[in-house]
């Protein structure tokens, strides 16, 4: 089989894959190939549209038994403010229909937006962090806005887990997951740019025409705090970039 384009020139390894199912199994098979290597590793995971085929493709995949995450610590990026567990617009109810029903890890983790006090609560998922020793392999989404987790443009490059207030933009972005008429929050705890940058490895994933600008923003601008995914860019060892031709296309080379 011909082997996908990639670009390892850049400050980041780009691979352009044709739909969406193969970006999807390219990135399952990239989170089951890092387990091996790390079968007490911590996992980063995201959630969103993104993410729904690469869990369902990792939960499939042949070659990688459920039971290879059996001591895989699971840490997801954010969940919105004021939603429990139980809410089905909430990040817990995602992760547990998409992944932790199918895949059994030893723990997962994911800040819990309906705290009381919600600045302990930052502080604790940043203690957890640390006790962890940090993320192994962070897995990413973009935002249209160029957004990471939650961190919104303007965030600076160090936070670590804060309360994001979220922009117009995002919560239109994110407004398909609720029930019509459905308020989406308003804020979200979210890790923040100074923890994803200290993961070992990151491995970012993008489809759909909607990404294409974002993904031309990351490659091809110069780094601006406007665009927080310009952070990563220049990690060591380089983001893997996933995407699909459609994201691809403002990308003039491909
Ligand atoms: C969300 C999440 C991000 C996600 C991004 C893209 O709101 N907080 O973790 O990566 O937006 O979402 P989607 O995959 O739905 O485009």
């Amino acid at each position: 089989m011909e082997r996908p384009p990639r670009d390892t020139r850049g400050p980041v390894e780009l691979t352009v894959l044709d739909d969406v199912a193969s970006v999807a199994r390219a990135a399952a098979e990239a989170i089951c190939e890092w387990a091996a290597r790390h079968p007490r590793g911590v996992l980063g995971l995201a959630t969103g549209a993104t993410m729904v085929p690469v869990y369902r493709a990792l939960s499939r995949l042949d070659a990688c038994r459920p039971e290879r995450f059996r001591q895989v610590v699971a840490v997801n990026l954010d969940e919105y403010v004021g939603l429990g567990p139980d809410d089905p617009g909430s990040f817990h109810h995602f992760m547990q229909t998409h992944l932790f029903s199918q895949v059994p890890f030893s723990a997962h983790c994911i800040p819990n937006g309906a705290a009381r006090d919600l600045d302990e609560e930052c502080r604790r998922y940043d203690i957890l962090l640390d006790h962890l020793g940090g993320v192994g392999l962070q897995v990413l989404g973009l935002g249209t806005n160029g957004h990471v987790g939650f961190n919104e443009p303007g965030t600076p490059w160090e936070a670590r887990t804060h309360v994001a207030t979220l922009s117009a933009s995002t919560r239109a972005a994110n407004a398909a997951t609720f029930a019509s008429g459905q308020h989406v929050p308003a804020a979200a705890v979210t890790m923040g740019i100074g923890d994803i940058r200290r993961a070992q490895r990151l491995l970012m994933v993008a489809v759909g025409p909607h990404k294409a600008e974002a993904l031309r923003r990351l490659l091809r601008d110069d780094p601006s705090p406007h665009f927080p995914a310009a952070a990563l860019m220049g990690h060591e060892p380089p983001m893997q970039v996933l995407v699909d031709r459609a994201a691809a296309r403002r990308l003039s080379e491909w």
